[in-house]
Parts: C-alpha cells; structure tokens; sequence
C-alpha cells in the first residue's frame, strides 16, 4: 500500500503521508495540509472521521465489537481481572504484579480522606441536586485542597494526583449519594478492597453493622471494568482538550464528569431506564416508543441503542445483559423492566430501520438494570458510570501530557457576515 494519500484542488496536486496504527488502521496526516495549501482546512462535525490524536491504551473495532485495553479483551479481563488490576493496566500499561498491585492500593488507601471542610460544600447543596452536578462540582473542589495536584509535570507528581483522586473519588461518589439520602457522610474500611470499600461507604447504615454481599461486589467490579475506558468518546476527549491547556488532573476530571452526564453519553443509563420504567406504565407497549423513535419529527430516541463506534453488537452490552440475569437471579430480584427490556431490543434488532441504521444495543442499556436490583437510585447511574471511567480519564489524560501533546485548538470554517460598516442606532 502506498505511504501517501494524494488530494487534487483546483489542479494542483498535495501530497500527505498515511500513518499506520498497530491494527493496521490507516490514518492520512494532516498537519501541513493548511500550510501547503494556502489555508485549506478539513471539517468534520462531531469528528465522525477525525481522530484527535495517537493513543496506546484502548482500541476499539466497531464492525467487529472488540474492546481491548492495553492489548487484553473486555471479555478477559471483566471474567478474570479486578478493577484496581484494571484500573493500573489503563493507566501505566501493564497488569501490575502482586507486590505493585499492593504499594498502589496503599498509595492510595494513604489518600482516601477527603478534607473535612469538603462537608461544608455538600451541606449547601439541596437534596434535589442531581447527583453529577454534585460530583463535578467536588471533583473540581478538591483542586482547593490538594494544591500539590494542580501544577503536576513530572511521572512522579502525576503518580501523586492520580493515587490522590483514586483514593478520593469514591469518597465523594458514596457522600454524593448518602447526601440524597440525608445519611451522615461517614468512611467506610480502608481495610476492605477498593470495591467492597465503595459499597460500604455508599450503602452503610448509621445505625448497624454493615454486612458485605460477595455478589454486589462481583457485580459492580464487573461493570467498573466495563466502563472504565473507551478510547476517544465525548468525556474522554473533554478530559484531554481540557488538560492540554496544562489544567491540573481534578479540574480535568470534572470537565469530564460534565461531559459524561449528558442523555446521549453516560446519561443514557439513567435515560434507559426512565424509558423503561414509562413503557411499563403504558403497559409494555414497546410499538408506541419503537415508533416515536423512528419518527424524524419526534425528538425521542430509543436510549441505550446506537452507537458512535459500534456497528455491531456493544461486547459491553453483551456482558452485562448475561450478568443482568446473573445477578438478578442470585439477587432473588424479579424485575418486570428486563423483560420489556429484551423485548425491547428483539424487537428492534428486527425492525428495518434499527438494521439500516445498524443500531444496536450499548453499554447503557442493560447497566441500569443492575444497578437498580442493587439498590442503587436511578440518579446515582451516571456517577457509577464516572466512577468506572476515572481510570481510562486519568490513563488518557497522562498519555497525552507525557507526549507533550499541543493544546487543542480546532479550526472552524467561518459562514457569517462578510465586512460591514457599523450602523449609528438611528440607521438600524
Ligand atoms: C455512550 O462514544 C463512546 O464510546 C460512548 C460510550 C463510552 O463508553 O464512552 O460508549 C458511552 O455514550 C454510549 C451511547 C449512549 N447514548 C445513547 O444510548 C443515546 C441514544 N443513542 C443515540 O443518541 C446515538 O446513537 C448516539 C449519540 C449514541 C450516536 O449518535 P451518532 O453516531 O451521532 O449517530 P447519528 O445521531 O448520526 O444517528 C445516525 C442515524 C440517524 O438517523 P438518520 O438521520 O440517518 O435517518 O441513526 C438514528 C439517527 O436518527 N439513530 C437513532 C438512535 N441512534 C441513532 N434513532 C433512534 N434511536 C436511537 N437511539
């Protein structure tokens, strides 16, 4: 194959070099396009065709449904990996040792204490905040009381921040939610794993012992690892660009969180559910919302289908709707909504517009759904999917600031008002 891509504008040809990833994905580099051409630029809304940048930590085939992170498959390391195991493999490349796995939990274990004054700013907020708002506002809160996290150049001063946040984070996940719920915001046991210690936090009671549930623990470490990244997504690159400005790792974090929290990205999984739970009050008439989606003057979309990337089924969506019957069933939980559910998505795996469109179920679909059956409030679905994310967000944004990547700075093509002379209030 040629190592050149060749573009003719107006009779004048340019050449532009083909970049080759591991997968043999082709990429044609574009950086002296303007300069050679005088100005031309490309455009590309929503960069449905334009990668933003090289990256070595997640890759993505749509037409296939692969995930892997870091070379190993989603379906490896969600059956055999735990989330710390994953969450270091992300962010520095391999699966750590045992004894490097133990000096990470303990770095971070030394960091999961929130300032107390961070109370203070919880205490402001009202019961009715949505719980994301919350979480970015904290996230970003945190840079006020970890000023050593701001300006972080070196490996090591990084390696400070992330432990920091990974240590923090699930502190102002379980306070966001025990908040809702008017229950103290108290710790949980640092001498539990990192998962189990979540639960603790997000579900103990005041008032008695807290008793650990193996298969609530199982469950939220599997969907952890499944959310945990997705190369360059709409969160994602929010966190790069952001910290390409050289904004420290917590304030770039909660431009993320903001990100994630719209219905068409990590909203989704409380979306879908909000869809769910309405077809259950109209009776389970999935033909109604199927055609509401299909209908171009009818904003609804049918939440938790489509998919950027993804042509093919989502290998997420595939797990987590085994693990869905799975962890119901261990639950004892009956729950009518996972029925409409895969009614739902039969149907519209069948429907000529769903094909066409190759719209297929993700990540978000059946997530919810376990969630719920473990007691988690429909809210709290998006912080659990941010909670997942943090280590893909910190292993992207420290990719990017270690290859001393440009800030980001798209251009635009400019369609408005060519020069006009100004007008004195009285000529309007
Ligand atoms: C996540 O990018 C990632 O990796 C994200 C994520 C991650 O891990 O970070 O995977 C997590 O965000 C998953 C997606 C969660 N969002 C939803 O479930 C919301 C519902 N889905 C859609 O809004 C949509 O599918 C998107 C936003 C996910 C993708 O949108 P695209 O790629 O911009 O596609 P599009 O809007 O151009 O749609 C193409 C066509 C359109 O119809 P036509 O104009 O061609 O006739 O498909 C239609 C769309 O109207 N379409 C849908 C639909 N999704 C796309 N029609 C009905 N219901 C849907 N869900």
């Amino acid at each position: 194959m040629s190592d050149k891509a060749t573009l003719e504008i107006n009779g004048t040809s340019y050449e532009l070099p083909l970049v080759v990833g591991s997968e043999n994905e082709v990429a044609i580099d574009i950086k002296t396009l303007r300069g050679a051409t005088g100005g031309v630029i490309t455009i590309d809304p929503g960069y449905k065709n334009t990668g933003s940048c090289e990256s070595a930590i997640t890759f993505l085939d749509g037409e296939k449904g692969i995930l892997r992170y870091r070379g190993y498959s989603i379906e490896e390391l969600a059956e055999k990996a735990d989330f710390l195991e994953v969450a270091y493999l992300l962010i520095f490349g391999e699966l750590p040792t045992q004894e490097q796995l133990d000096k990470f939990h303990s770095d971070i274990k030394h960091h999961s204490v929130v300032d107390d004054d961070v109370k203070k700013i919880i205490e402001a907020f009202p019961k009715s905040a949505h719980p994301m708002g919350v979480l970015s506002s904290l996230t970003s809160a945190l840079t006020a009381f970890n000023p050593s996290s701001v300006d972080v150049d070196s490996e090591e001063e990084m390696y400070n921040a992330i432990v920091r946040i990974l240590g923090k984070f699930p502190v102002l996940v379980a306070w966001t939610m025990r908040k809702k719920h008017g229950l103290p915001l108290e710790y949980g046991d640092d001498s539990l794993g990192y998962v189990e210690n979540v639960l603790k936090m997000m579900f103990k009671s005041p008032n008695k012992e807290y008793e650990q549930n193996e298969i609530l623990v199982n469950a939220l470490d599997k969907l952890l690892i499944l959310h945990a990244d997705h190369e360059q997504n709409c969160s994602t690159s929010t966190v790069r660009i952001t910290g390409s400005s050289h904004a420290g790792l917590f304030v770039s974090l909660a431009a993320g969180i903001s990100a994630l929290w719209g219905p068409l990205h990590g909203g989704a999984n409380q979306a879908v559910l909000e869809m769910l739970e309405a077809i259950k009050e109209d009776g389970g008439d999935t033909k109604k919302y199927m055609a509401k989606a299909k209908d171009k003057s009818d904003p609804f979309r049918l939440m938790g289908f489509g998919h950027r990337v993804y042509k093919n089924f989502d290998p997420r969506a595939k797990i987590i709707k085994v693990a869905a019957d799975e962890v119901l069933g261990d639950l004892g939980v009956e729950d009518p909504i996972l029925d409409i559910a895969k009614g739902l998505e039969k149907e519209a795996l069948e429907d000529q517009y769903f094909v066409d469109r190759k719209l297929y179920p993700n990540v978000d679909f059946y997530s919810g759904i376990i969630y719920r059956a473990m007691g988690i409030p429909v809210e709290m679905f998006t912080v659990m999917f941010a909670l997942g994310r943090l280590p893909g967000w910190i292993a992207q944004w420290r990719e990017m600031r270690l290859r001393k990547e440009p800030i980001g700075r798209p251009r635009q093509l400019y369609t408005g008002e060519t020069y006009r002379p100004f007008k004195t209030i009285n000529e309007r």
